[in-house]
């Protein structure tokens, strides 16, 4: 399957790439690639990642970065871009595309009144918000040549524009980061930008909030929609291929999974 976005020589980065949603999509992307091509994947267990660089085929180089990224700067951000770069240089690349899927839950056993540490606000939004703006700027500059074209993919979620009960930190991040690449869409409109919500998908994510969130609603709704409706990595990550395909989104368009059905 042919797909504009990930044709020619690509640069492909995938944060979370260690499990669930960016790992498929490592895998995914990271098989579709021409040679020559490069993949950068950064999550912090080591293990998994090497294990996803393996399965890859030779023709692409893999690199594997084990940092945790709620306390990664840019300065970190150049140093891991230029480890993958090495023996080459950006403009070797037709192509850039970056994925920001790292994401965390935050604390959902708690109402917004009882979360009062300004510390784990801090921490939450530095992973979750603040890294994604940073590392997408470092991305920026680094391949500014404007010949290099580029695909930015922003991993959101339906709370980003409908609020639910203990999602007040986890909403909150995702409707900021949505906001940002729509501001970032329209600085850069050479730039291909999708905000792509992948529905309801088995993966530790799922497994946590299920496990832990506070409100009994919210609880027994997430039940019920993982009895009929829970996804495959693979399921939800096909359906990003076949949208970036069809490429019928404006940039930075919120598309959700089951809106593609
Ligand atoms: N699953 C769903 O139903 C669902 C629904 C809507 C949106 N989403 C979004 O989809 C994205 C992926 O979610 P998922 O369900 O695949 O989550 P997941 O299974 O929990 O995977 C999260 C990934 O992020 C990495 N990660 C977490 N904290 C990190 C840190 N501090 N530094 C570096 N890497 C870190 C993890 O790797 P390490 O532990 O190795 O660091 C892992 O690779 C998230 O943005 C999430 O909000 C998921």
């Amino acid at each position: 399957m042919s797909v504009e976005a990930l044709s020619g020589k690509v640069f492909l980065l995938v944060t979370g790439a260690s499990r669930g949603i960016g790992r498929q999509i490592a895998i995914t992307f990271g098989s579709m690639l021409e040679e020559g091509s490069r993949v950068l994947l950064l999550a912090r267990s080591k293990d998994a990642l090497q294990g996803i660089g393996k399965s890859l085929s030779s023709s692409v180089k893999v690199c594997t970065i084990s940092a945790d990224l709620s306390k990664s700067t840019d300065i970190n951000f150049k140093e891991f871009i230029s480890e993958s770069l090495r023996g080459t240089t950006p403009n070797a690349f037709d192509r850039v595309v970056l994925i920001h899927n790292v994401g965390f839950v935050g604390n959902i056993s708690q109402t917004l009144n009882d979360i009062m540490d300004l510390n784990v606000w801090r921490e939450f939004y530095d992973l979750n918000l603040l890294v994604p703006a940073v590392l997408n700027a470092v991305v920026m500059n680094t391949f500014n040549n404007k010949i290099i074209k580029k695909t930015v993919i922003n991993i959101t979620s339906p709370v980003a524009i409908q609020p639910l009960v203990c999602f007040g930190q986890y909403a909150s991040a995702k409707a900021a980061r949505e906001m940002y690449f729509k501001v970032f869409a329209l600085e850069n409109p050479d730039v291909n930008v999708l905000s792509y919500a992948p529905g309801l998908v088995d993966t530790d994510m799922l497994t946590t909030v299920c496990g832990t969130v506070a409100d009994s609603k919210t609880k027994k709704m997430f039940y019920e929609m993982k009895e009929k409706s829970m996804l495959t990595t693979e399921q939800t990550v096909n359906c990003l291929v076949q949208i970036l395909k069809k490429h019928k989104y404006n940039s930075a368009d919120h598309v959700d999974y089951y809106d593609e059905l």
